[in-house]
């Protein structure tokens, strides 16, 4: 098989970027990387933590920093960013050329509903106070175009964490 070093996943926060990526990583068998785990890392502390302290404007530099350190680095992975780090064309355009970026999308619903369930907190949904699922649609509509970027998109709503990473990889093989 002869899938590109680096396997990119975006989309919106709660496709299934991080657990999708981890089972891919499995069957691949490459390393799994976390683009917000190094950040928070390299910070110190949780991204609600960098956002709430040091503002949005930090993190997207500290985002810029790991991503392109990511891109820089030889070996093969399986790489889970932030919903927003691919908005950025730098971003895009640094791991697009080393990668293949595969998009994983959900319904707004299924989103809500998965954002509900989780403790992670993810403070680009509180903006604007506006209704969980309206926010969702909100931002969804603004990152479209950047989304649509994407070599390979997935609709991960109505499957498992192991269903959708069979459909990414078996869209990866049909590229060879
Ligand atoms: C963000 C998504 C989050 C995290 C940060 C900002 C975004 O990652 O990077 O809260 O702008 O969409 P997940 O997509 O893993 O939730």
């Amino acid at each position: 098989m002869t899938i590109k070093p680096k396997v990119v996943l975006t989309g919106f926060m709660a496709s299934g970027k991080s657990a999708v990526g981890r089972a891919l990583a499995v069957r691949l068998g490459r390393r799994f990387i976390d683009s917000d785990h190094e950040i928070a890392a390299r910070a110190g502390k949780p991204i609600a933590q960098i956002f709430a302290e040091d503002g949005e404007a930090a993190f997207r530099r500290l985002e810029r920093e790991v991503i392109a350190a990511l891109a820089a680095a030889p070996e093969p992975a399986v790489i889970a960013t932030g919903g927003g780090a691919l908005v950025d064309d730098a971003n895009y355009a640094a791991l697009a050329r080393v990668g293949i970026v595969v998009c994983l999308t959900a319904r707004p619903e299924v989103i809500a509903r998965r954002v509900s369930a989780s403790n992670v907190v993810r403070p680009k949904l509180a903006e604007g106070n506006l209704p969980l699922e309206q926010r969702i649609v909100q931002l969804m509509e603004q990152r479209k175009t950047a989304y649509a970027r994407a070599a390979i998109v997935v609709d991960t709503s109505d499957l498992t964490i192991n269903a959708a990473a069979e459909r990414v990889l078996r869209a990866l093989e049909g590229r060879e």
